[in-house]
Parts: structure tokens; sequence; C-alpha cells
């Protein structure tokens, strides 16, 4: 019989860890690597499956906040450390905990990264936002003029202390996009510490710092370099367009690696586009609309005739019934719909990575007005999270 607890206590969250990290086939932290992943834990948010005395499953979130297409923010959680003993799969343990955690979130939206495809649907995530995985050939990628601003190096503590508060100060804007929290700083300066040749450059233009990169650089063979983009954060396209600038011109690098945006226009930096390569087109936002009502008042809409959409959700009942949407936002009626759609496929139309007449196409959906309810959703600019948890 599996029971689901909230954790409260340090070595609760320990075992926690040892049975999330034992189900992704990692190492489990010693006592020095342990005091790095303690303050990641967060009370109240931290579950896990037992059956009798025995910790058999995890889960937990992030508090933390999204941007959401016309860039409202609303608080959000982060889902991490999902797991189930190997002795254990395929019993409805994930079942038991992900009904749980949906029931008692505090927040209106969840997102989460997906190690398989096929887990998270039937729980209501819908893959939301994808990026682009690219391949620069560095030697060849010349971009016309020079920096309008500058760009510094800086040392590991100059880091610590000074990231959390430009990218706080920087603020969220880009739908996708999520606040970082207390925990996630911690886990990334172990991270950058472990991790050779880490560098971290902050941009500044005429009014302060207004972005930054941190990169590592290996060594492939003799004197031939490749450059990882870790991460990059920037408040205007003058910081974005210097940080690329710096990436190209650095010396000894070959191939420059980053994942981006759909539609990042970093092809436009080059004199000659061919130079950017993409190599895989991945899943990054996996979104679970919690509160469908909150979250459809929340986003804005594009100009289009009114639609009615029925949507159906297993797991919250709650969010069970009929919304219409209309440029002017969203609100509960009670009106017959143009169609029903299950509440993971509307969490996957939510940022407009895709469309609602792209999952008609493949039967997905049934009904009417998909070409409407599209001009609703449409969105200026693709999603991107940027931020691994
Ligand atoms: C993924 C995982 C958490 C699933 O746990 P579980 O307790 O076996 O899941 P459940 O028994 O509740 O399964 C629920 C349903 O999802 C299906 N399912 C679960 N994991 C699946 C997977 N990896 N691929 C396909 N289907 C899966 C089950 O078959 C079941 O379907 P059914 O209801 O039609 O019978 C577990 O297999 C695991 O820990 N895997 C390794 C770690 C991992 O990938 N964690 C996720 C990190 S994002």
């Amino acid at each position: 019989m599996t029971e689901i607890r909230v954790l409260s206590d340090e070595a609760q969250f320990r075992t926690h860890t040892a049975v999330f990290r034992r189900a992704m086939h990692m190492p489990i932290p010693n006592d020095e690597q342990w005091q790095v992943v303690l303050p990641s834990y967060e009370p109240d948010r931290v579950l896990a499956a037992f059956d009798g005395d025995e910790m058999i499953g995890t889960t937990q979130s992030y508090g933390s906040s999204l941007v959401v297409p016309g860039g409202a923010v609303v608080p959000h959680a982060a889902i991490s450390r999902v797991g189930v003993r190997a002795d254990y799969t395929r019993r409805g343990v994930l079942t038991a905990l992900m009904r749980e955690q949906l029931e008692t979130l505090p927040d209106p939206v969840a997102t989460l990264r997906a190690s398989e495809g096929r887990i998270y649907g039937r729980f209501g995530y819908g893959l939301a936002g994808r990026w682009r995985s690219v391949e620069i050939d560095a030697k060849r990628a010349v971009v016309a003029g020079e920096m309008v601003g500058r760009v510094r190096m800086i040392d590991a503590d100059t880091a610590d202390k000074l990231l959390p508060e430009l990218h706080e100060a920087i603020g969220l804007t880009r739908p996708g996009q999520i606040g970082r929290w207390t925990g996630w700083w911690a886990r990334e300066r172990d991270r950058k510490s472990h991790a050779e040749n880490s560098v971290t450059v902050v941009h500044s233009g005429p009014h302060g710092d207004d972005g930054f990169l941190t990169y590592k650089v290996t060594e492939e063979k003799e004197f031939k370099h490749r450059m990882s983009i870790e991460d990059m954060v920037w408040a205007n396209d003058d910081a974005w367009r210097d940080l690329w600038i710096y990436a190209s011109r650095l010396d000894l690098v070959d191939q420059i690696e980053a994942d981006i945006a759909l539609d990042a226009p970093v092809s436009w930096l080059f004199e000659d586009p061919r130079v950017v390569h993409t190599k895989d087109v991945f899943d990054e936002i996996w979104l679970r609309l919690v509160d469908v009502e909150r979250m459809l008042q929340a986003r804005t809409y594009g100009a289009s005739e009114p639609v009615v959409i029925e949507v159906r959700d297993r797991l919250l009942p709650a969010n069970n019934g009929s919304y219409r949407v209309s440029p002017g936002g969203a609100e509960r009626v009670d009106a017959p719909a143009d169609f029903a759609i299950p509440v993971d496929l509307l969490g996957a139309v939510y940022f407009g990575d895709t469309t609602f007449s792209q999952l008609a196409a493949t039967k997905r959906i049934t009904g009417s007005r998909f070409g409407q309810a599209d001009a609703l959703f449409a969105v200026p600019q693709k999603p991107l999270c940027g931020t691994f948890f």
C-alpha cells in the first residue's frame, strides 16, 4: 500500500536525494556534496511515497515564477527529483505522487524537464517549449561591426555574488523564463566549481551591467577547442549581440555550441549564416496548467473572433468546463464549445510553440474554429526558459 507523505527533516531529504539519484542511475552525494544539495530542499514542497517505513518514490517542487505570453509573471512550481525505486516501478507509485502533488501545489502552474517523452502527458503536462542545439563554426563566424558596450571577465567569487543580483535586476521578460531560487544558485556554484574552465563575463552598456555569459572551453585536439555556452542572460539587443561577438572572437576556439530559442536570430549575426548548424531540436518546457482559469486569464491574446474551448482534466476536475477566449481575455462560460481539448494539449499550445490547427491535423483534437483559436494564441516570440533545474 503506497502512502504519500510531506517530508520535513534533513535525514528524510537525504534519503529523498538517494532514492531519486538511484532511479536516475546517478551517484549518491557524500557528506561534503550533501551540504551543497541541502539548501535545494524547501519545506512543504518535498513529497515521498512510502511502503511502510521505506521510501520508494520522490518528487518535489521549487517555488519560482514564470513569464507568460504578454509579459505577466505568475507564481510557478518547478518540479524536480521525480523518481521511483527500480524495484517498485509500474505499480502506480508515480501516479500517486503526481496526484498528491498537483492537488496540493500552491501555484497556478508547474513546469518540468522530462527524462522521457511518454511519462508526463497522462498527468496533464504538455510539451510547451523546445530549444535548438546549435554548433557554430567559430573560425568562419565573422560578425560585421564592433561591440557597442564592453565585456569584462570576472572571477568565481565575484560571479557568486554578482550573477544572482544581475539576473534579478535584468528581470524576466521572455515567455517561458523562470525566476531562479536560492538553491538553484547554490547548485550552480557547485557545478561551476567542479567544471574545469568555467568562465563568466559580464556585459555593460550605457546604464551599467546588463548581461552575462558563462561558458566552458575544452580542448578536443591539440590547439582545437570547443566552447560550450552554459548560461547567457541579457537585458537588451546590444548586450545579446556583444556577448555573441565576444564568443565568436575567442582565440583558439573552433566550435561554439549553445542551446538557443527556436527563433533566436543567431545566424543573422554572421556574414555567412551557414556557420550556424542546427544539431538538434529538443523539448525544454513541459507545462502543467494547474489553475486553468487563472492561467488563461494571465496571458494576452491576438486579434480574432472569440472561441469557446472545453477543457478536460482527469486529475484536477475543478478545471473541467468551457472557457471563452477573446482578444480582451478569457472567462469561464456556460456555452457550447467549438472544440474540446485535454489539459496537456492546452499546455502545449499555451506558449505558442505549437498551434491548435497542428494538433487538429493529427486528430488529437476535433471540432471547429481552430484558425481563430490559432490567431488568438499567436505569439511574437517562441518560448525559452534557459534555466535548467
Ligand atoms: C518514470 C518513473 C518515475 C515512473 O514511475 P512508476 O511508478 O513506474 O509510474 P506508474 O506506475 O505510476 O505509471 C503510470 C503510467 O505511466 C506509464 N509509464 C511510467 N513510466 C513510463 C515510461 N518511462 N515510459 C512509458 N510509460 C511510462 C506506466 O506504464 C503507467 O501506465 P498505465 O497507467 O497505462 O499502466 C520511474 O520509472 C522512474 O523513476 N524512472 C527513472 C527515473 C526517471 O526517469 N525519472 C523522471 C525524471 S524527469
